[in-house]
């Protein structure tokens, strides 16, 4: 063996035991890597961490929405689905969970949620897109009194008289169901039902007319007008004394 030769087989042998080590057992692959919370781009992952808990796993029967829906999909803009996330739902249990509103999800995994939702569970084969009322009550004010007597066409007939509940359906006027949810969750429940709690869709058609988008807005109004006491984030934010009124307080 010459001495070029020689170095070669040394060459080898050391390259060969080098990426040898790298498969010494209990060395972690890449994917067995730790990634920051904050670095994952995982759908399943961010989903399952963050809102299976109560929207269910794989977006279906949790006790809140169920997000695993064409049609709810369908209602919700992208802008307004972020925002939700973002923000949440004040005095609901539907958190904010943009850094910004003291969540852990950065801007890229808010958008990425957004952007999968839609595509996973938004498009499933044959869901034909359909026109709805739109999502946020615009200009179609509600008015509860107008409501009443929309809630008897449309609804009475599973929820029963004044919405106490019926033969097919609960009541839907209860104090307690009432201080818990938003009158966006209810106008949503309205125009989309919920789906896999009874697959209802609660815009009932009477005589095959759909609600419109006033009818809608009026009836949610009507519901709303029940809640014993307005939900915090509809009542005028308390104002702070001006300091010279807590530097006299002080004094005293
Ligand atoms: C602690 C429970 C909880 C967790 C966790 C949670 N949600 Fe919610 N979410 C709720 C509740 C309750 C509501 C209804 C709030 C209301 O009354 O408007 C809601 C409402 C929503 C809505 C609006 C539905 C509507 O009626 O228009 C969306 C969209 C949503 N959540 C998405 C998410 C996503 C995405 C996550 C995870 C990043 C998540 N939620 C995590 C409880 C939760
Ligand atoms: C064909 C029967 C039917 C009609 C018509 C109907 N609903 Fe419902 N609705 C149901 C059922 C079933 C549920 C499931 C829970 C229950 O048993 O109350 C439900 C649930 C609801 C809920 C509670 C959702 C929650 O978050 O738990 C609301 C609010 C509601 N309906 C409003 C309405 C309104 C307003 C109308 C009229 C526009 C209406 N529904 C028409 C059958 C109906």
């Amino acid at each position: 063996m010459t001495t070029k030769h020689f170095v070669l087989v040394i060459l080898i042998l050391v390259f060969g035991l080098a990426s040898g080590c790298s498969r010494f057992p209990g060395k972690p692959s890449e994917a067995d890597k730790w990634i920051a919370s904050s670095e994952v781009l995982n759908f399943d992952q961010i989903y399952g961490q963050n809102c299976a808990g109560c929207h269910g796993a794989a977006g279906r029967f949790g006790a809140a929405r169920s997000l695993n829906d064409a049609l709810f999909l369908n209602l919700i803009a992208p802008g307004d689905l972020g925002q939700v996330i973002r923000e949440g739902v004040p005095s609901t249990s539907m958190p904010a969970f943009a850094q910004k509103f003291g969540g852990q999800l950065t801007d890229a995994q808010i958008d990425l949620l957004v952007e999968q939702m839609k595509s996973r569970w938004g498009n499933p084969e044959g869901f034909n897109p359909v026109s709805l009322p739109p999502y946020r009550q615009r200009d179609a004010i509600g008015d509860s009194r107008r409501g009443s007597s929309v809630y008897n066409s449309y609804c009475s007939e599973c929820h029963g008289t004044d919405g106490r509940g019926g033969k097919t359906a609960g009541s839907i006027v209860d104090p307690d169901f009432l201080k818990l949810v938003s009158d966006q969750s209810l106008r949503t429940t309205v125009i989309v039902g919920r789906r896999y709690v009874a697959d209802v869709d609660c815009r009932a058609t009477t005589n095959g007319q759909p609600m419109s988008a006033q009818e809608v807005s009026d009836i949610v109004a009507w519901l709303a007008a029940q809640r014993p006491t307005p939900l915090a984030s509809d009542r005028p934010q308390t104002i702070n004394p001006p300091s010279a009124e807590i530097k006299k307080t002080l004094a005293r």
